[in-house]
């Protein structure tokens, strides 16, 4: 994958796009030293994608059915993916509300370079209902907190690997859905924005050496 001087990230998205577009304000504002290279979204309606199109950030659309609909495989699909994103030279592909579990025909390509963001602590509630999970069992006394994470991507388990960040979130006895999520998702965008900064500060490219 290619070296640039500020990191070149492709951001995946199935959604709203929030944590999309803290990205792109850190990025604004000068507090994330990176590029957004492309936005990809399987649904078409995603909102991120007008976000990111209002930022004359490339995007790209691209949906499983046409592949569901031709008897063509998962990994197919994948792969093409992978291809579609590596033309725009990510050094970091970052799963923000992705919703597609990724194969390795994907994950191959980029070698501890996937990125994904998760509304729960590690080991916790994986999947795509982490939020109201997280709330049933917390009325259900077994847990007290909740949190966020952010890891590294290196197989087809769900929101699990290497944890490169995680945050506690607390939850209050009248709290709703909507006011654990709205808490979960500021949580969310600081601590994505923080780590990316974090990486792209660690791991200098040889460009910035030069
Ligand atoms: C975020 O809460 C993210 O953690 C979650 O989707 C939401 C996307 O919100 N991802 C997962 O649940 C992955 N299993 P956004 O579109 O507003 O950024």
């Amino acid at each position: 994958m290619s070296r640039s001087p500020r990191p070149r990230l492709a951001v995946l998205i199935s959604g709203n796009g929030t944590n999309l577009q803290a990205l792109m304000d850190a990025i604004q504002e000068g507090r994330l030293p990176a590029t957004i290279s492309v936005v990809i979204s399987n649904r078409k309606a995603a909102y991120g994608l007008e976000r990111a199109r209002r930022a004359d950030i490339p995007t790209e659309y691209f949906p499983l059915k046409p592949y569901r609909d031709a008897g063509r495989s998962r990994r197919e699909y994948d792969a093409d993916l992978a291809r579609l994103a590596a033309r725009y030279r990510p050094d970091w592909v970052v799963l923000a509300g992705w919703m597609h579990i990724l194969s390795r025909a994907f994950l191959d390509r980029f070698p501890n370079r996937v990125i994904n963001l998760h509304p729960a602590l590690p080991g916790q509630f994986p999947g795509a209902h982490a939020i109201p999970d997280a709330l049933e069992a917390y009325r259900q006394g077994k847990i007290r907190h909740t949190g966020v994470m952010v890891h590294l991507v290196p197989d087809e388990q769900v929101d699990a690997g290497p944890v490169l960040a995680a945050r506690e979130v607390p939850i209050y006895p009248e709290d709703t859905l909507e006011s654990l999520t709205e808490r979960i998702h500021s949580v969310e965008h600081r601590l994505l924005v923080e780590t990316l900064a974090r990486l792209a500060q660690e791991e200098p490219s040889p460009c910035d050496s030069a």
